[in-house]
């Protein structure tokens, strides 16, 4: 059935990033059209309702409409364990993340907290994830039958590790390689599911697994790899222990023919002159993980110098290194950085990043991430005055963007007044 959607309809028509003014590509209108769940069209209610008679009309007054927020860098296994107390990274690692993700090897254990994580999220307004899984495939199943039954669009990879983690938590490289081929021949390019290669870091693989993994992605090359780099300055001392021939973190990934376009790369916070090199020069991503980033102590990532040399960049929760399911949280985090390092971002870049932004960095910015015409009608209703806090502040703006921005700063799940997916109302459950 084709709905029509009014509020304060915003799209992007390129990015905040670009030129002078932050709001020279933002584009607003008053209603979007959606059917067969694609957007058809955006303008006024009665100009889309001369064009579909039957649509429904829901009016969402001064609420916010944008695309669905896309989280590009996330561990749905640690869903249960966010929030834990008192460690960086390494430490962090051994006594809470591999004791929980053991837990996967039970495919009731994973169904269980694979829709407890997509019930979080949509009810944080974040319709796409990229996600690691665990070494388990079971992992993997659980969470692509969840995304499946509920229409979503996600990315997801089984975690590959043969060294440096709980005898538990190993595969080798053949059952690594052969298990992520089983996982992709399952899942990738299913409907709205893609499979993402997906070795954790290379501390935890050995040369030969990365070897693997390489020789997998050549064999797949439509699959995204994602992995972490640089988020720590002891995890890079490490890396540079394990590789004494790297010339660089990068360089662990490189030289086994994991540097890509399709590359994502989470964290990427301590980097060299030769690697900002390397990844621009293959058009790689990089993940900036705000939440994360100061929750576990790794550091402040170089946003404004990132983008201004024109390296492609998406925003993610980390969940649960970061220490939040929320997008809105993140973008607030991300300013916060942001400020530290001499940058405030502008509302218009920030709401970029948690959709336009992180969907490019997925390279799925043809199918989500927008309100435009094709796209697929993952959106989010914000309500802009969603706590007492939040409505007295916006009520005295002077303009959008100061009506926006308290949301961005102060808003959780209670400023998501209605989530869709795929052009489908979602219930979510907070
Ligand atoms: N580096 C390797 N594994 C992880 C992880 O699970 N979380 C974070 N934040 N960093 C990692
Ligand atoms: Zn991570």
């Amino acid at each position: 059935m084709a709905l029509i959607l009014a509020g304060q309809v915003l799209s992007f028509d390129g990015s905040p990033f670009e030129g002078d003014d932050p709001c020279e590509h933002v584009r607003l209108n008053e209603a979007v059209l959606v059917e067969h769940g694609k957007i058809i069209a955006m303008g006024a209610p009665d100009v889309l309702q001369a064009h579909a008679p039957t649509a429904a009309l829901h009016d969402y007054g001064h609420d916010l409409i944008l695309a669905g927020f896309v989280d590009a860098h996330v561990h749905y296994p640690q869903t249960a364990m966010i929030a834990s107390w008192g460690k960086r990274l390494i430490d962090w690692l051994n006594s809470y993340t591999f004791p929980e993700e053991m837990k996967f090897g039970d495919r009731a254990y994973a169904d269980l907290i694979a829709n407890r994580y997509l019930d979080l999220t949509l009810a944080n307004g974040t319709t796409t994830v990229s996600s690691f899984c665990t070494i388990h495939p079971e992992s993997v199943d659980a969470l692509f039958s969840a995304a499946q039954t509920r229409g979503q669009r996600l990315v997801a990879g089984k975690t590959c590790m043969d060294r440096n983690a709980p005898a538990g938590l190993q595969d080798t490289p053949q059952l690594a390689y052969d298990q992520s081929a089983a996982l992709i021949e399952r899942w990738h390019d299913v409907g709205r599911l893609s499979y993402a290669i997906t070795p954790r870091f290379s501390p935890t693989s050995t040369p030969a697994q990365l070897e693997a993994m390489g020789a997998l992605w050549k064999d797949h090359p439509t699959c995204l790899m994602q992995t972490h780099l640089s988020e720590q300055t002891d995890e890079i001392e490490w890396v540079k222990s394990l590789f004494p021939q790297a010339r660089d973190y990068l360089d662990t990934y490189e030289e086994f023919g994991l540097l890509g376009a399709r590359g994502i790369y989470g964290h990427a916070i301590h980097l060299k002159e030769r690697e900002r090199h390397r990844l621009r020069e293959f058009g790689a991503s990089l993940i900036h993980c705000p939440t994360s980033n100061t929750f576990i102590g790794s550091g402040i990532f170089d946003l404004a110098g990132l983008m201004a040399e024109g390296q492609r960049i998406g925003l993610a929760t980390d969940t649960g290194g970061g220490s939040s399911f929320s997008m809105l949280r993140t973008m607030a985090a991300a300013y916060e950085l942001g400020q530290l390092n001499g940058t405030a971002l502008h509302p218009t870049q920030l709401l970029w990043l948690a959709t336009q932004g992180s969907a490019t960095a997925l390279r799925l910015d043809d199918k989500i991430g927008n309100i435009a015409p094709g796209l697929e009608a993952d959106l989010v209703v914000v309500d802009l005055q969603s706590t007492p806090a939040i409505a007295q502040r916006s009520e005295r703006a002077q303009d959008l963007w100061e009506a926006v921005f308290p949301t961005l700063m102060m808003g959780d799940d209670r400023a998501i007044k209605q989530v869709y997916v795929a052009g489908q109302p979602v219930q979510t459950s907070r």
